[in-house]
């Protein structure tokens, strides 16, 4: 038996989702910018699918730019952000991901924003006093917060977070990787300027996202060289890959209620399990209420011999889960999540994330896996 717990590195495709880029491959495979018929069938199925995302989001369909997912999102919209809106300082945590931290660094070693990082607590959770704080102090920044932290789960009011950036002419992207797809998110009812979104996470193809542009900014390309998405991306699109991402958002955003009900009451299970069997364990992030992400289930375990041999011993026993430890100094490798949050370095961090597949059956054996690597 093998169980798959590592939904927020990537899920499995839908089968329907595999049908619907079957179709693509098969019998649409005009190049959609071509005038003849064939490349028309292909702009008409690549409009039907940036329709069916823009009505999911409540955005408009010339809000919706597709990319090659989360990563190319956050840098377009930190880059462009810098580069066309003027944007001379931004507001990030240190716990965002890698594709808004290192974009975010690179603005600021090369001189060309300043990045004011908003502090956080141990459970990872935002000091909103202290976002208001930076952004009275530096009006019309950028603001980049991650929705769901994609380590330790912990969540983002986004609506809270967008008043603020109103209140001080700031704008807002919120990279929302982890929860497009698991949640409900209105772009309007927010009043967000960016989001950016990965079909992968939520059971679609890997290599295809979009990037939510509130249709009063105007970016200017980051890749040149075509008039593709109506002259912001060149290239010819990854059609099959956008249908896939169309319905994948589908499938998973009318099964949100059910699977938020079912996945939390896992986790739970999960977290209540591993509490009574193994000693000392820990859970980062706020592992138990509303304020954290239902797929995802960080445990601290207390120093142990097996240390940095643990994943792979599960891997042997059957269980794909991944995890880290704290960055400690000199260290090229680790957690920037769980240096952030003084998670002790001896300390070892692990992630069990859950998808549409999960069942119960995993869990309990996993954590008989997990019993058997830590205690035997
Ligand atoms: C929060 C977050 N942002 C961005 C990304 C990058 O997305 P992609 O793999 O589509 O480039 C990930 C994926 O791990 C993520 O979890």
């Amino acid at each position: 038996m093998r169980v798959y717990l590592d939904n927020a590195a990537t899920t499995p495709l839908d089968p329907e989702v595999v049908s619907a880029m079957t179709d693509v491959l098969s019998n649409y495979f005009g190049n959609p910018s071509a005038q003849h018929a064939i490349g028309r069938n292909a702009k008409g199925k690549m409009e039907v699918a940036r329709r069916q995302i823009a009505e999911l989001i409540n955005a408009k369909s010339s809000e919706i730019l597709f990319t090659s997912g989360g990563t190319e999102a956050d840098n377009i919209v930190i880059r462009s952000a810098v580069y066309d809106l003027g944007i001379k300082h931004i507001i990030t945590s240190p716990i965002e991901h890698h594709a808004v931290l290192s974009t975010v660094e690179e603005m600021h070693n090369k001189g060309l924003a300043t990045m004011h990082l908003v502090e956080i607590n141990a459970l990872g959770e935002i000091n909103l006093d202290h976002l208001k704080q930076l952004a009275a102090e530096f009006p019309e920044s950028l603001i980049s917060l991650m929705h769901a932290n994609n380590e330790i789960g912990t969540l983002l009011d986004l609506k809270k977070v967008a008043d603020i950036a109103k209140a001080h002419h700031c704008l807002f992207h919120s990279d929302t990787v982890q929860t497009i797809g698991h949640y409900k998110i209105d772009v309007q009812e927010l009043g967000i300027d960016f989001i950016a979104c990965s079909a992968h996470k939520f059971n679609g193809p890997k290599g295809s996202g979009f990037l939510y542009i509130r249709n009063i900014h105007k970016l200017k390309p980051i890749i040149t060289g075509g008039g593709q998405e109506k002259n912001m991306r060149a290239g010819t699109e990854n059609l099959y890959g956008i249908v896939g991402l169309a319905k994948a958002l589908e499938i998973a955003n009318k099964a949100i209620a059910e699977e938020t009900i079912r996945l939390q009451s896992l986790k739970l299970l999960m977290r209540t399990l591993i509490s009574q069997s193994i000693p000392g364990a820990l859970f980062n992030g706020p592992s138990t209420d509303l304020n954290s992400l239902y797929t995802v289930l960080n445990v601290s375990l207390p120093p142990n011999e097996i240390g940095n041999m643990l994943l792979f011993k599960l891997d042997i026993e059957g269980v794909c889960a991944s995890g880290g430890s704290a960055c400690s100094s000199g260290a090229s490798t680790g957690s920037h999540v769980l240096a952030a949050i003084n998670h002790p370095a001896d300390r070892t961090g692990l992630r069990f994330s859950f998808g549409k597949y999960t069942t119960e059956a995993d869990i309990r054996f996993a954590v008989e896996k997990l019993k058997t690597v830590l205690l035997n």
